[in-house]
């Protein structure tokens, strides 16, 4: 049966298609969450390759090339995405693959959730609320979409403890001056009154969740660090700061860096950052682990904007914003922001290497570079 959506298959037959649904179906499925959970000592053992899996958030940017790349290797993928800030065209590359179900709704709101999740055997936790703009504009709809849906998804698949990777960001190591961030470091978080910190308080609070699924109720969980992540379909609606200067490039606009410019981050292709994924769920070594997962090569944002100008042969300027009149008063940004990539390539023999060249023109889809 096709969806109503776009053509991808319904519900119904991602369920049928998994043993791990028809198992679990019949009377024996436990519908809701109780407090019987046993504690779990022994080790966590997972399934080398997971045939059938859930992404919410898998209409937006990360979440596309992933399903892309798991239907590419004969999983059956089932997106939840509420389209929030993600949109069905992300997926119009495999709008009509037949191991491909979609569903418009909140994870928390989706009546057959706990069905869905039992019926897979690995869960990918990406919907959230995402970008600086839409954070410091809405915290109320920050906090309350990290936090909850976090929650929902967790609860549910806590019912059969089906494997759940949860998506987190760099944005949890905060403040701190350290010139790497490893995934053992304190943690340095701005005051409440700056709504920017929201966003990560949230995010690192789906952490602790998450791990705690993992100690109370046995729950398999793996949580990612996402440093910088760019490439092919990024919007940059919500702040994104490559896919808003490639835009401004190629209409020869001024290029808007904020700040002094000198600030560092490191960039990913997402198709890196799909690989590791990828490769940590097959792992059980990740299972009960923080990741970082990103590239380590650091670029000031003016070194950033001049890369761009210059593949994309544009005749832009670079202007300075001060933050204030980008974001709001007080506003608070970090100088640098590097990870630490040995536990990622300890527990997966990968790391994400390609250089910025090659990052910006893959993702503006010029000569030189894939699209
Ligand atoms: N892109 C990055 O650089 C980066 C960096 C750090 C962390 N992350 C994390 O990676 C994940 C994916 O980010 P992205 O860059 O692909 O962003 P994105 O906005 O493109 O993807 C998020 C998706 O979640 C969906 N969504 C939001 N709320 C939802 C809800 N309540 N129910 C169902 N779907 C919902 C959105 O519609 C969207 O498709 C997020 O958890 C984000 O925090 C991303």
């Amino acid at each position: 049966m096709r969806s109503p959506i776009n053509g991808a298959a319904d519900t119904t037959e991602f369920m049928n298609k998994n043993p791990r649904h028809r198992a679990i179906s019949g009377g024996e499925r436990q519908t809701s969450i109780t407090s019987s959970f046993p504690i779990v000592e022994q080790p966590l053992i997972l399934p080398s390759v997971h045939k059938s899996v859930v992404i919410t958030g898998g209409a937006g940017f990360i979440g596309s090339h992933l399903v892309e790349r798991l239907l590419a290797e004969g999983r059956s993928v089932c997106v939840i995405d509420d389209l929030s800030t993600g949109s069905l065209d992300n997926l119009s590359g495999v709008a009509r693959h037949p191991n491909l179900t979609i569903r418009r709704d909140k994870v928390s709101t989706l009546p057959d959730l706990v069905e869905l999740v039992s019926a897979s055997s690995w869960v990918i936790h990406l919907a959230a609320a995402v970008g600086v703009e839409l954070v410091i504009h809405s915290p109320i709809r920050t906090m309350e979409t990290n936090l909850r849906e976090t929650e929902a998804i967790l609860a549910a698949a806590a019912v059969t403890k089906v494997p759940v990777l949860v998506a987190s960001t760099s944005e949890v190591y905060g403040k701190s001056h350290k010139s790497r961030f490893s995934e053992s470091d304190d943690l340095l978080i701005g005051p409440p009154n700056l709504g920017r910190w929201s966003y990560a308080c949230s995010k690192l609070m789906d952490e602790f969740l998450a791990l705690a699924y993992q100690r109370e109720h046995g729950l398999p969980v793996t949580v990612v660090r996402f440093f910088n992540t760019v490439g092919p379909r990024q919007t940059g609606r919500y702040g994104m700061v490559l896919p808003r200067f490639i835009a401004a490039a190629r209409t020869n606009e001024p290029l808007r860096v904020y700040g002094d410019g000198e600030q560092t981050r490191c960039f990913c292709l997402v198709d890196d950052a799909v690989e590791a994924v990828i490769r940590l769920g097959n792992e059980s070594s990740a299972v009960g682990r923080v990741v970082n997962v990103g590239n380590d090569q650091p670029i000031s944002m003016t070194d950033l904007a001049r890369t761009v100008i210059r593949l994309l042969k544009s005749s832009s300027a670079i202007e300075l914003v001060p933050y204030e009149k980008a974001y709001a008063h007080g506003f608070e940004d970090m100088r640098h922001r590097r990870p630490a990539l040995e536990r990622l390539e300890e527990i997966t023999g990968f790391r994400p290497r390609r250089s910025l060249e090659e990052i910006v023109r893959v993702t503006a889809g010029i000569n030189g570079g894939r699209s």
